[in-house]
């Protein structure tokens, strides 16, 4: 390990001394010791859920058949999959095409995860945290949560979310806030987060005003995505016409060309690096989260170790060659390559 690494690796010790117990620490550290930055995913993302108990019109997950056999991930496969990877990756994430919430063992995955070192984040329409589940979400150990609010008005609010309700979601978020306050936690952190559209720009000033009101620690808007990987034109049109905003200020992915056709603002390399895999409910391995129907199936999890996926001629190739250098067709459409600086934190 050179001295870069070293101290890298004090730094990022010594900030998780703030949150976690020297048991958790020292497994970690002592499963990482070799770990080289570049070699191995930065994180990964675990699909818990495939299914979800909203529809939102923006989203293209619960719109088609993705093909998964299992709606859930079972606990047995998540532990399978933590021990895998826990060596060379300690980033997780557990949502991805439904909503994690929803999964009878979320909590104990977490906690799974989380007592192997694992920094854990969630991304969750918030409507399902009820009592219970803020209690498991502060017992869990999650560190990072993001909630997703795609409007500041209920009336915005629902015609996105549709399914949702903006009192129940508010009141949700605002007893998490109290609660963890009243436990004196300093995790997870709470993040609301919104997809700008043309429904709900005017309402940004609001947004960021409600999301101080309710005490949560971030803020920030995202853009919007058109999912192409499976041409399906009225869901295309409909976001084109409907949601898609134009601008220079607001976050916004594309630019429209001169054939009147939207296209990303900027296209240098991956913008993840391909170093960031998805493993849905059924264990497959995926190349990152922009693969929704799994056509690019690089190895599955419940047959193979992850390392053997990650290191074989088939994905190796498959990321230097291709999605480092965005190479396949969903890559002309996912994120540009300094995405982060598109999306706007507003606190
Ligand atoms: C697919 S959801 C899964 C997690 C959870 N169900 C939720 O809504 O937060 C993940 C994120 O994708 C966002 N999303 C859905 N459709 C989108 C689109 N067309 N463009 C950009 N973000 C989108 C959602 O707002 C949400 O924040
Ligand atoms: S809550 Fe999340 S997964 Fe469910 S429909 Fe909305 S964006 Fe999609
Ligand atoms: S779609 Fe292609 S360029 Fe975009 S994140 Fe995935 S592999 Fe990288």
């Amino acid at each position: 390990m050179n001295y870069h690494n070293l101290k890298h690796n004090l730094f990022r010790t010594a900030g998780k001394l703030r949150e976690q117990n020297l048991r958790r620490i020292l497994y970690s550290c002592l499963q990482r010791p070799f770990h080289k930055p570049g070699k191995y995913p930065t994180d990964i993302v675990i699909e818990t859920a495939s299914v979800c108990n909203l529809n939102c019109t923006i989203c293209r997950s619960v719109k088609a058949d993705l093909g998964r056999k299992n709606r859930f991930m079972s606990l047995a496969l998540f532990k399978k999959i933590i021990d895998d990877i826990a060596p060379i990756c300690n980033t997780i994430g557990v949502s991805y095409c439904g909503e994690p919430l929803l999964n009878k063992d979320i909590f104990n995955m977490i906690r799974y995860a989380s007592d192997k070192g694992m920094c854990v984040s969630m991304l969750t329409n918030g409507i399902s945290l009820n009592a219970e589940a803020r209690k498991g979400v502060l017992d869990s150990g999650l560190n990072f949560m993001a909630i997703s609010m795609d409007g500041a008005a209920k009336q915005t609010y629902e015609s996105i979310r549709i399914g949702a309700s903006f009192e129940k979601l508010v009141e949700n978020i605002a007893a998490l806030v109290k609660e963890r306050h009243q436990r004196k936690l300093s995790h997870p952190s709470i993040d609301l987060q919104m997809v700008v559209t043309q429904k709900n720009l005017h309402e940004v000033a609001t947004f960021e005003k409600l999301a101080r009101d309710l005490g949560v620690d971030r803020a920030y808007l995202k853009s919007l995505h058109i999912d192409r990987s499976r041409e399906d034109v009225e869901y295309v049109q409909y976001l084109e016409k409907d949601y898609f905003v134009n601008s220079t200020t607001l976050p916004s992915r594309y630019i429209v060309n001169e054939s009147c056709r939207l296209e990303l603002k900027d296209k240098g390399l991956c913008p993840q690096k391909a170093r960031t895999p998805v493993i849905t409910t059924d264990g497959n391995v995926l190349p990152c989260c922009f693969d929704i129907f799994g056509e690019y199936l690089l190895g599955n999890v419940t047959n193979q170790r992850f390392m053997d996926i990650w290191n074989s001629a088939k994905y190796s190739d498959f990321r230097h060659k291709l999605a480092m250098h965005r190479k396949l067709p969903m890559c002309a459409n996912c994120l540009p390559s300094d995405y982060k600086k598109i999306n706007k934190i507003l606190f």
